[in-house]
């Protein structure tokens, strides 16, 4: 049987996934394009990148772009395993607190990777959004 793909593969396919969807965003107003690249429990592929607009507040971040994509792909029992998150601009940055949140729903063991004041980082969302909410 063919051993599963190493932590270190499996980091650089969600990067180099991510930096491919980046090239999509649509972010004229900051400029500054972002790219997310989720895998599944399941082991599926989604992508997302951010979606400005007109009226600002309404933007969508691009993790969760990649995880409305893969909750309408397939479906509310979807659980994420490791997501990613790049710009353009090689900045530091982590998802925001809205983003957090979302992830914790459909992955509280989720692993997310994305470029730290020093280095990249692969952490744990509990450890970015320590008690997370959930509603029972
Ligand atoms: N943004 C993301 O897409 N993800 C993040 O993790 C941080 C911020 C977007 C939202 C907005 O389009 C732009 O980056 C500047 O805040």
């Amino acid at each position: 049987m063919p051993s599963p793909p190493s932590k270190r593969a499996t980091r650089e396919r969600l990067l180099e996934a991510a930096r491919a969807a980046m090239k999509n965003a649509y972010a004229p107003y900051s400029k500054f394009r972002v790219g997310a690249a989720l895998l599944t429990v399941s082991g599926d592929l989604f992508t997302g990148c951010n979606v400005e607009n007109s009226s600002y507040g309404v933007t969508n971040c691009a993790e969760r772009t990649a995880v409305f994509s893969a909750i309408t792909r397939l479906g509310p029992t979807t659980k994420i395993r490791a997501i990613a998150v790049v710009n353009n601009q090689n900045a530091p940055c982590s998802p925001c607190g809205a983003c957090r949140q979302v992830i914790y729903e459909f992955g509280p063991k989720a692993s997310v990777i994305f470029l730290s004041a020093s280095g990249w980082k692969d952490l744990p969302i509990e450890k970015l959004l320590p008690q997370g909410f959930r509603l029972q």
